[in-house]
């Protein structure tokens, strides 16, 4: 195969990327998005700010020009992302619990609705837990108002909204063993135990020097997916360049391809020159669009 999503498609995966709605006239941006990759997730068009910028109206015309985008492309949407105490708008955080309660599945309700059956899977709930040793949900309104119930009715209002998504939870600082994965593992246990409807995990997989490919990763993605959930690899970047950049990819790839049920992966962003990591090289294609070794290394892994 020689391209990225031919390649993964070829041992039954995705390969997919986080796109911006602003970057899809640049004829090179689209060109090779529309050549190499699978699947896209929104990198902010989705999020509630973006979506619902005052209480109960929505607005969909960014996210919409990416679904359409994709659709015409045959390519598969992630949806990012619909609780996060991240990119909130300001007139969630001063609500009240019923009230807050009230405003999160209608949130749930208005995006899943707008695009039902169009995603592929939605991230339900990102970045729920802490870092550290602590294993403790993050603060948030969500949670500081609502409890640790906030994750469980959001999944089970997710699953009425549109039955046919898959209903992921996302994280990061999860990709391997350590007190914050297996705070998310004993969650993901607990809802299967209960019949919470949950089908996949998300593992961001924001790499860099501090934060390394971890040796354990492909048992950490093991461990959930014999949970019975399917694992996807959701915001991969990597820090670095050249042949070590490379190598890091390749071990990626491979953690995925030694597990069943990890179903695909994402990178977020198509070229260096736009990635979230103002200054850094952590994609598969430099500015100027070219392939760099680590693209190479992915192709020939799978
Ligand atoms: C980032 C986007 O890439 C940036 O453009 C934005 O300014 C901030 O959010 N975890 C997530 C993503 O789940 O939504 C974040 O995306 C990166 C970290």
């Amino acid at each position: 195969a020689d391209t990225l999503g031919s390649a993964a498609a070829g041992q039954g995966r995705y390969f997919g990327t986080a796109v911006a709605a602003s970057h899809l006239g640049e004829s090179d941006y689209a060109a090779t998005l529309d050549r190499e990759f699978s699947s896209v997730t929104p990198e902010n068009e989705m999020k509630w700010d973006a979506t619902e910028p005052s209480r109960g109206s929505f607005t969909f015309t960014s996210a919409d020009r990416i679904v359409d985008h994709a659709q015409s492309q045959g390519m598969d949407v992630r949806g990012h992302t619909l609780v996060w105490h991240s990119q909130l708008p300001s007139w969630v955080s001063p609500l009240g619990a019923q009230d807050l309660r009230t405003a999160m599945n209608a949130h749930i309700n208005g995006l899943m609705g707008h695009y039902k059956g169009e995603i592929h899977s939605w991230d339900v709930v990102n970045e729920a837990f802490q870092d550290g040793g602590s294993g403790a949900r993050r603060s948030s309104p969500f949670q500081d108002k609502l409890g640790d119930g906030f994750i469980e009715e959001a999944f089970r209002t997710a699953r009425a909204a549109d039955p046919a998504a898959k209903l992921c939870y996302n994280d990061y600082n999860t990709d391997g063993v350590n007190a914050k994965s297996n705070a998310v593992y004993d969650m993901v246990k607990d809802f299967k135990s209960r019949g919470v409807p949950i089908d996949c995990v998300g593992f961001q997989s924001h790499f860099n020097s501090n934060s390394p490919v971890p040796s354990d990763y492909r048992h950490n993605l093991q461990r959930f997916a014999d949970l019975g959930v399917d694992v996807q690899i959701t915001e991969l970047d990597i820090e670095g360049s050249g042949s070590a950049q490379a190598a890091d990819y390749t071990k990626v790839v491979e953690a995925c391809l030694a597990v069943s049920r990890c179903t695909g992966m994402t990178v977020w962003g198509v070229t260096d020159k736009y990635s979230w990591r103002s200054g850094g090289t952590p994609l598969l294609f430099d500015g100027d669009y070219n392939a760099k070794p680590a693209y190479g290394a992915v192709l020939s892994a799978f």
